[in-house]
């Protein structure tokens, strides 16, 4: 039986540390902010940022959310990133994805400071990530890192099969992984063989936005399975992109959901949000 590995704990570790530090900073006369915007009434990203909300609080970290209505045009978005870009106590932005179909996620992404672009979408981030000196880790896949890490399961020279090929999640996780000399493959909707592939994986990574995608005839044993997805099914309970139940007795080690991948995202967002703050008032991080 895989051993479940507890992102709450985890997360709790990370938040705990970010809190130290930001009281450090605290004392030094130094606040931390994140400015969140909210685009629509999405359920599932109201409560993303309520819970981004919470976090902050937890940490000590100032919250400013800014929740526009769904028919908000182009122009008024881009003028509060503006307007945000050039507050000085505004440490950290992040727009939750995904915005209205109106809207043009490509230009609102670009519009972020790099240098407040706690999400690390913004071009310039995602550059850093690919040669391996990014200021900012994505969120998603910096938190599966830290999993791995404090789990103390080493990923150089393994294969990492990633599902997924997302500017979000799949791409730069690849990335991660190969900084971290894993042999990395990604796999997506045209993949041939994938059941085959997968079988393959030392640690494999489901990011693919479909419930119970990952079943047990495409792991191997012994691996160690992470589960990116948050699925809510008409009607049913959050679920995964694996079927946990089914999975769980062939890997060595496998995350939940929830418990697992999710409060990591949160986690890594503040300390991103902690990393703005360091370096827009001159310090080392
Ligand atoms: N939507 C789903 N995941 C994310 C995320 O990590 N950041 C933002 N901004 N939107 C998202």
């Amino acid at each position: 039986m895989g051993k479940r590995i507890d992102g709450n704990a985890i997360s709790a570790s990370v938040k705990a540390e970010v809190a130290n530090e930001v009281e450090a900073l605290r004392n030094k006369g130094i606040s931390v902010t994140l400015a969140v915007i909210l685009v629509g009434e999405d359920p599932a990203s109201q409560i993303y940022v309520r819970n981004k909300k919470r976090a902050c609080e937890a940490l000590g970290i100032i919250s400013e959310e800014h929740l526009l209505p769904a028919d908000t045009t182009q122009e008024q978005l881009l003028s509060l990133v503006e307007e945000l870009n050039l507050r000085p106590e505004i440490n950290g932005i992040l727009c939750q994805l995904p915005l209205p179909k109106h809207l043009d996620e490509k230009a609102v992404i670009n519009a972020i400071s790099p240098q407040k672009d706690v999400d690390a979408f913004h071009p310039q981030n995602v550059g850093g990530i690919m040669i391996g000196d990014g200021v900012f880790l994505p969120c998603t896949p910096a938190g599966v890192m830290k999993m791995l890490e404090y789990e103390g399961i080493s990923v150089a020279g393994k294969h990492c099969v990633v599902i997924g090929r997302s500017n979000i999640v799949g791409k730069p996780m690849a990335m991660l992984l190969l900084h971290q000399n894993g042999t990395v493959t990604i796999c997506h909707s045209k993949t041939q063989n994938l059941k085959e592939i997968c079988r393959t994986a030392d640690i494999l990574v489901a990011a693919v936005g479909k419930a119970k995608f990952v079943t047990a005839d495409m792991v191997g044993p012994g691996a160690v399975v992470i589960d990116v997805g948050m699925n809510r099914p008409a009607g049913g309970k959050l679920c995964g992109d694996v079927d946990f139940e089914a999975v769980e007795p062939i890997a060595s080690a496998i995350t939940p959901v929830p418990g697992g991948v999710g409060p990591m995202t949160i986690a890594m967002l503040m300390r991103n949000t902690l990393t703005a703050a360091k370096l827009q008032n001159g310090l080392s991080v």
